[in-house]
């Protein structure tokens, strides 16, 4: 039987956090036994930021070593680092073509991006989609295991391919689509009573699973709350909600149960319900942080993890630019 093609990646921004593992990594785990799996570490896409080469080759190594940390198995699953597969940026090319300055201009995330900073609108940020429809078109997956927010991406991932189908009157390329275990995708919250967990949003809003059980305490500690409920079963605030979603993350059902309970009678501490919630992050995130440090030191290992996964994705990629050159009209004399 012929497995379904799964790709998915990770900016290599710096340190996975539990936003990253919830919405993303925890799901290709739990896939690289069912589907064919392709899993990598999107450094072209972290050139919009224009690291330093020190902090990009740091970046990268980070999260090769995170994936293999979390469980991902590199003899059962094709893991890659984006740059080493240059069929990808040849796709790319090609599908810049077919995609339009309006629709890229009205992506929320690259709205958001030009809003946060103004001087930095380069041409990479407002392809940034195409990009991505290449990573996933490269190998016709149809199955993209991404957080909610990159719900808009993959919408435009399906454009950009039914568009270079329709250009060539061909079914070449099938349609990919978001997908997380839970019936939703998920959207993990962070610390700073906002909005969702990001490297950007600045410190203290996210856990990285590779933080100590002292860090992880403090930044819990410091989450932002209010002085309590002042009325039985009232509606939460939207700081409040996000600590009682990132319980329900990491903590189990009856923990969850009693707190709810607390806050609806109007009895909750918020110093205990914190304590209980680093605790159960500290648990959930415990083998990973356990395994990076030693995975971290075995650099033999990871360049031959990063080797296979780069001689195997560039076996698919090549392929499938070899069919789209000849579909194109590329053609030898
Ligand atoms: P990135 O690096 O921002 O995030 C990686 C993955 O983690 C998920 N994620 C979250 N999920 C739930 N709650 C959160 N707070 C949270 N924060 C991050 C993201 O949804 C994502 O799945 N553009 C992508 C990387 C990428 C990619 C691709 C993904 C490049 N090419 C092709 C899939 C397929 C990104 O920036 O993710």
């Amino acid at each position: 039987m012929i497995k379904e093609t799964v790709v998915s990646g990770i900016r290599s921004t710096g340190k996975l956090h539990i936003g990253n593992y919830y919405g993303a990594v925890k799901n290709f785990v739990q896939m690289q036994h069912e589907y064919n799996c392709y899993f990598f570490i999107a450094d072209l896409h972290s050139l919009t930021t224009h690291p330093t080469p020190q902090d990009l080759h740091g970046n990268i190594k980070q999260v090769l070593v995170e994936y293999l940390a979390c469980g991902i198995d590199p003899e059962t699953t094709t893991i890659y680092i984006q740059s080493d597969v240059p069929e990808v940026s040849e796709l790319y090319l090609y599908l810049n073509m077919n995609a339009y300055l309006g629709e890229l201009e009205r992506a929320t995330s690259f709205k958001d991006k030009v809003r946060a900073n103004p001087d930095n609108v380069n041409a990479g940020l407002l392809t940034y989609p195409v990009l991505m429809a290449a990573d996933i078109l490269i190998h016709r997956a149809t199955k993209v295991p991404v957080g909610k927010d990159q719900e808009q991406h993959l919408e435009m991932a399906r454009t950009f391919g039914n568009r270079f189908n329709r250009l060539y009157s061909n079914e070449y390329f099938p349609e990919p689509y978001a997908f997380s275990y839970s019936n939703n995708l998920v959207k993990v919250p962070g610390l700073d009573g906002k909005g969702k967990m990001g490297k950007s949003e600045g410190e203290g809003n996210a856990v990285y699973l590779s933080d100590s059980p002292e860090v992880i305490r403090k930044k819990v500690s410091r989450a932002v709350t209010d002085s309590g409920p002042t009325a039985e079963n009232q509606d939460k605030p939207e700081a409040i909600q996000n600590l009682f979603d990132l319980m329900k993350i990491v903590s189990s059902a009856d923990t969850l149960a009693h707190f709810e309970e607390q806050y609806n009678k109007m009895a909750i501490r918020y110093g205990d319900f914190k304590k209980q919630l680093a605790e159960d992050m500290i648990v959930t995130t415990a083998p990973m942080r356990e395994r990076i440090n030693e995975i971290a030191a075995d650099t033999a290992y990871l360049r031959q993890v990063a080797k296979h996964g780069a001689l195997k994705a560039r076996e698919s990629a090549q392929k499938t630019i070899r069919e789209v050159r000849e579909i194109i009209g590329f053609k030898s004399f």
